[in-house]
């Protein structure tokens, strides 16, 4: 539910930083959570830290029944990470009790912490005081910035009708693609995460994998689409049961498998299992003219290469983000911070110097050494990097 805060800001006049998409999760390398540890000791009692989505991937399940979805599964896994790093909880403690506050916006990677249950749990496994802790899917300090994970009107990554409705419903097809393709298949193949991403098209994934895994990329594809054909079942159900926006990459089979590109694997498949007869017909009995099978293994090689759809989905998500944070911002006359793209940048909407578009990038993707956040100040909004230069206690402006 979005809220408003009445900032601590207006009493203390400290500085807000706003971090985000650390995509810390069980078992992951734990540099990003020492520098937010670092981070932690270095603020003022009179600071807030927004703690802007996906700080947890929930979805990093590990084989869980039901693939670990519920407040239960998500306030475990919260807890499994705290437990492989007490210091960072530790921190979070000690400053809250000195006065430090913070907010934690829900993202497409954690959007549990919208259940009651998980936030009781997060609060008690802190030990922390929970007048130091909110919760919620939206913040706005002083009517000046708005701040949101963003993920909103991302076509893969939309909860519907908002994120906290659509955890509360309990059920896979309430997820959104990202968050089912990153249980289904990046969680137990990390090879596809280190390879592609979202960003790249099939034949960049399949010809990257191929030059390190050699014949085993085979059992991934076969893997890859199983989790398709499962994603599209699900999303079947979600357009039926109004669970997931017309423009959403879960609408129904044909967007999920336009998505997912099963529509041209199934197709290149076909093509691919018709060259090889025609090829073998040649060769044995050079009954079946062999242009016939090179034509056949072309055009799957064609369907592979989707490019205009790769250029659509390549920046899809960056374009819809900027989108909606333009038009939040003509709507409500304040500067809009988000994440999720993991793209930081600054860009004034319509070219207005006094409205600001910050994207404040992840805080776990190091750029030139130091870790990307957002701060917000007497006023001034900026895109600011971690840890500060030597001889700077706190983070400034960079
Ligand atoms: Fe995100």
């Amino acid at each position: 539910m979005p809220f408003r805060h009445k900032l601590f800001l207006e009493e203390s006049a400290g500085t807000a930083l706003i971090v985000g998409d650390l995509h810390l999760h069980p078992g992951r390398d734990g540099a990003p959570g020492t520098d937010l540890l670092s981070l932690v000791e270095s603020l003022d009692e009179k600071d807030l830290l927004v703690l802007n989505g996906d700080v947890f991937d929930l979805d990093r399940v590990g084989g869980e029944p039901e693939l670990g979805f519920g407040p239960g599964a998500a306030a475990a896994r919260i807890a499994r990470f705290l437990d492989e790093f007490p210091a960072l909880g530790q921190a979070m403690k000690t400053w809250t009790s000195q006065g430090g506050k913070v907010v934690w916006l829900a993202g497409n990677h954690d959007a549990e912490v919208c259940l009651p249950e998980v936030q009781e749990a997060v609060i008690n496994r802190l030990g922390i005081d929970k007048r130091s802790l909110s919760f919620g899917e939206k913040l706005v300090i002083n009517n000046e910035i708005t701040i949101e994970h963003g993920h909103r009107m991302d076509p893969d990554n939309n909860f519907y009708p908002t994120t906290s409705a659509a955890v509360k419903r309990g059920n896979l097809e309430s997820l959104p693609m990202g968050c089912l393709v990153t249980r289904m298949l990046l969680t137990r193949i990390p090879e596809y995460r280190r390879n592609g991403e979202h960003r790249s098209n099939p034949w960049q994934i399949f010809t990257r994998l191929f030059r390190q895994h050699k014949l085993a990329v085979f059992k991934m594809v076969a893997l890859y689409l199983v989790m398709a054909l499962r994603i599209c079942k699900l999303s079947a159900r979600a357009a039926y049961r109004a669970d997931t926006a017309p423009w959403s990459s879960t609408f129904g089979i044909l967007a999920a498998a336009r998505r997912l590109y099963l529509d041209r694997l199934l197709a290149a498949l076909f093509l691919v299992s018709l060259g090889i007869v025609a090829f073998s017909s040649w060769l044995i009995d050079n009954e079946v003219p062999v242009y016939i099978a090179l034509a056949s293994l072309f055009n799957a090689a064609f369907l592979l290469i989707p490019t205009r759809r790769a250029r659509l989905y390549g920046s899809r998500d960056i374009d819809s983000v900027r989108n909606y944070a333009a038009g939040m911002a003509r709507q409500t006359g304040t500067s809009i911070v988000m994440g999720h793209t993991h793209q930081p940048e600054t860009k004034p909407i319509d070219g207005q110097e006094s409205t600001l578009y910050l994207n404040h990038g992840s805080f776990a993707k190091k750029i030139d050494g130091k870790r990307p956040l957002g701060v917000y100040r007497h006023g001034l909004l900026e895109l600011a990097y971690f840890p500060p230069p030597p001889g700077i206690k706190s983070v400034k402006v960079a």
